[in-house]
């Protein structure tokens, strides 16, 4: 390990901003009679998971989850499991955020609360118990397993990632 932070502290630090901005989103769903309270989250809300979400989706599918196929199958292991749930929440985002447009600008019906409600608490009860089994599992095996050479390897990757992102060209992949 190196001596300064490793790669999965930096991870497990994003998440509890990822769990701050799904309390705000669950409350968004369970106020969407209160349009004026939906449209003052809305802007925090669209930049989070439209943008430094996916950020730190690229951190981990570029750099970490590599590296652990180095000693774990990717097909079999929960490296499988958490791109899986990662492909689950980018469909259920993209849903999520056109319905909430939809809904603020007045084009939404009763269907579109609808698909707020169903695919928002999905994608809140998923994103938790992925970020705890991120954090209370896979996290674990690559402190245990990853080298010097590992950690310095995803640490650099890391940055390049943050730098595009910067940039506005944020890592969004389909
Ligand atoms: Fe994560």
């Amino acid at each position: 390990m190196t001596d300064g932070e490793k790669p999965t502290d930096m991870l497990r630090d994003e998440h509890k901003n990822v769990l701050q901005k799904l309390d705000a989103l669950e409350d968004v769903i369970n106020r969407l009679h209160e349009k004026e309270a939906v449209a003052a989250q809305r802007k925090d809300l669209a930049s989070f998971f439209n943008t430094d979400f996916w950020t730190h989706f690229a951190k981990e599918e570029e750099t970490l989850f590599p590296e652990l196929d180095k000693f774990i199958p990717r097909e079999s292991g929960p490296v499988g499991v958490m791109l899986s749930e990662h492909d689950d929440v980018r469909k259920t985002n993209a849903e999520i955020q056109r319905a909430i447009d939809e809904y603020l600008e007045g084009s939404g019906s009763l269907q579109t609360v609808t698909v707020i409600q169903n695919y928002g608490t999905h994608f809140v009860t998923v994103l938790r118990d992925h970020i705890n089994k991120e954090d209370n599992i896979l996290f674990m095996m690559a402190d245990m397993h990853l080298d010097k050479t590992q950690v310095d390897t995803v640490i650099k990757l890391f940055d390049e990632i943050e730098g595009s992102a910067e940039k506005g060209r944020a890592p969004q992949k389909g």
